[in-house]
């Protein structure tokens, strides 16, 4: 799960105060969900996972915990282990405590502080592993540590789904990256969901106890405390839809009136009903993966699902 970011000097807040602006004088306006990652924000998506209809946190655990042997067996001794993420989930621990004769676990995160703090974390809960946190921008290639015992091959490890709030043509960028930093020999295991009934996707991004709603319009709070913007929050809620032919969650704030925001020397009109996108949520389906896993030379050489096929964990070998 992503953190607060570092402190950031003058000229990144202003490149990210002109990125934020040209996001909102799009044909459609869109912000970075990087935005939704403050502290509260970050307690929120916690609270998001636990929620009775967000079922994507739960059933992957659950993929987890019932093929760990298969898994383990899969990933073989003396494996160097890299998260793309900074890890310290309960899928992680899962994988750690039962990777005994891992060569080494590499947390990777833009987020220095964040990564420090997991790493460590992880380091007291796991005291024989040797762990090595490496700052990247995990989205370009970056170089991997020197671990003191060599490893045998690399896996890479991409939990959560998260694959599914990059776009086509992100993914498959992301996935070129995987591919690279797996290695000859080297493998991904990714957790992907998949495309299922509208209703118990769209359920799980819009909870009866309104938490994704309050998660949503946080962004726009973080936003007016960061960049002194004057966003009413009053006036914006949430709004998450399944999209069939493009298979995924569109989610989006939407203006309650028009109005004009304040941002920087700006002055944003926004209609009454006009949306803010704020993050996409795809669904795959476990050919549509396939085809793209192996479009950048991967072979899917495993999938693990639930019973009710909502969510998938996959091996692809890099061959
Ligand atoms: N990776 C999560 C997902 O796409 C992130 C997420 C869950 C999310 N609920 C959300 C993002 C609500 C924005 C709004 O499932």
């Amino acid at each position: 799960m992503p953190l607060p970011q570092a402190q950031r000097s003058p000229v990144e807040e202003n490149e990210e105060l002109q990125e934020i602006i040209a996001g909102l004088h799009q044909p459609e306006k869109m912000i970075s969900p990087k935005y939704f990652y403050d502290e509260r924000g970050s307690l929120l998506f916690e609270k998001i996972t636990t929620l009775p209809e967000y079922y994507p946190t739960e059933t992957e655990l659950g993929i987890m915990r019932a093929n760990i042997d298969e898994i383990t067996a899969l990933v073989g001794a003396q494996a160097s282990l890299i998260e793309f993420g900074s890890g310290s989930s309960l899928k992680t621990r899962i994988l750690l405590g039962h990777l005994d004769d891992l060569a080494v676990y590499v947390p990777v995160d833009i987020s220095e502080e964040l990564l420090l703090e997991s790493a460590q974390k992880m380091r007291d809960e796991f005291p024989e592993t040797e762990i090595i946190p490496v700052v990247a921008d995990f989205t370009r290639q970056f170089a991997l540590p020197n671990p003191t015992i060599m490893p045998k091959r690399n896996i890479v490890y991409f939990p959560g789904s998260t694959i599914g709030n990059f776009t086509h043509d992100a993914a498959l960028e992301l996935l070129k990256v995987m591919h690279h930093e797996a290695g000859t020999g080297g493998a991904l295991l990714i957790g992907v969901d998949l495309q299922k009934d509208p209703a118990i996707i769209e359920r799980a991004y819009n909870d009866s106890a309104g938490v994704t709603a309050k998660f949503n319009v946080n962004m726009l709070r973080h936003l007016n405390r960061e960049f002194e913007s004057d966003f009413d929050l009053d006036a914006w809620s949430h709004e998450a839809l399944y999209d069939r032919d493009e298979g995924r969650v569109e989610i989006r704030l939407i203006s309650s009136r028009d109005q004009t925001v304040k941002i920087g020397n700006e002055a944003i009109r926004v209609m009454a009903g006009e949306g803010i996108l704020t993050e996409y949520s795809h669904k795959y389906t476990l050919e549509g993966f396939a085809a793209m896993a192996e479009s950048v030379g991967f072979r899917v050489a495993k999938v693990w699902t639930d019973p009710n096929d909502l969510f998938s964990v996959q091996y692809c070998v890099r061959d």
